[in-house]
């Protein structure tokens, strides 16, 4: 089940049974800089790494104070992801997700990795497609990834999206450049998708 609330100040929360996608509190600072300060196997596939706690504090309060949560509409979003598999919930990471101005939107996800193999990636793509298709009424969805990335292409493929193909120029990250393939899911083939599950 999904449910979703624009709290006080306009705090976006979208949750199911597994997880919480929400913007950034206060609250959240320490569990952030933990996941920033995340052992090198999460960092390994992604295109960014925080080289200090200082960088990882300025990229906090970026994303606690940004702009782009006063948007009307809104088209950014940059969330904790609280897993609620466990005995009370907990930070595991963060997600973003853009709407794109050709009209497609797309998201990731960065999880530490106590948090792996739990389903919360997969939870989490379930919020982020029905933020994408139902909230945002965007037409397509995608997402990119290390092609040695086989949890995320797990996810994502899992998720309804198909493998397009590889990225046309390599893509910067903090290992060098690397090439990204691509995945996409249109708004019909999701809602075909919820349409087949058991319960729909
Ligand atoms: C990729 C990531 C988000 C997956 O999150 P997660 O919560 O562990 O994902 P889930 O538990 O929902 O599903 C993971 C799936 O990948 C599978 N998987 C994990 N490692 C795998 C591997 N090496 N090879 C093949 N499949 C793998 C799991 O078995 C599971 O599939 P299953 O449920 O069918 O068994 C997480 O590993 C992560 O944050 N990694 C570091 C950051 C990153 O790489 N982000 C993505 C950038 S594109």
């Amino acid at each position: 089940m999904i449910r979703s609330a624009a709290t006080e100040n306009s705090r976006f929360e979208i949750a199911s049974d597994v997880v919480v996608l929400r913007d950034f509190v206060e609250a959240d600072r320490f569990d952030f800089l933990e996941w920033a300060a995340s052992d090198g196997v999460m960092y390994k596939y992604m295109t960014f790494r925080f080289d200090s706690d200082d960088t990882a504090e300025r990229e906090f309060e970026r994303l606690l104070h940004h702009p782009s949560r006063a948007e009307t509409p809104r088209r950014h979003y940059y969330l904790a992801v609280i897993s609620l598999k466990g005995s009370r919930p907990s930070f595991a990471g963060i997600s973003g997700f853009d709407a794109h101005a050709d009209g497609s939107g797309e998201f990731g996800w960065y999880l530490s990795s106590g948090h792996w193999g739990k389903g919360v990636a997969t939870a989490a793509t379930a919020l982020l497609l029905a933020l994408g298709f139902e909230r945002l009424n965007l037409p397509v969805l995608k997402a990119t990834c290390d092609p040695e990335n086989a949890a995320s292409r797990r996810v994502l493929e899992r998720s309804g999206l198909h493998l397009v193909g590889e990225v046309a120029e390599l893509v910067k990250t903090w290992r060098g450049p690397r090439p990204r393939l691509e995945f996409r899911i249109g708004r019909g083939e999701w809602i075909n998708r919820l349409n087949a599950l058991p319960d729909a």
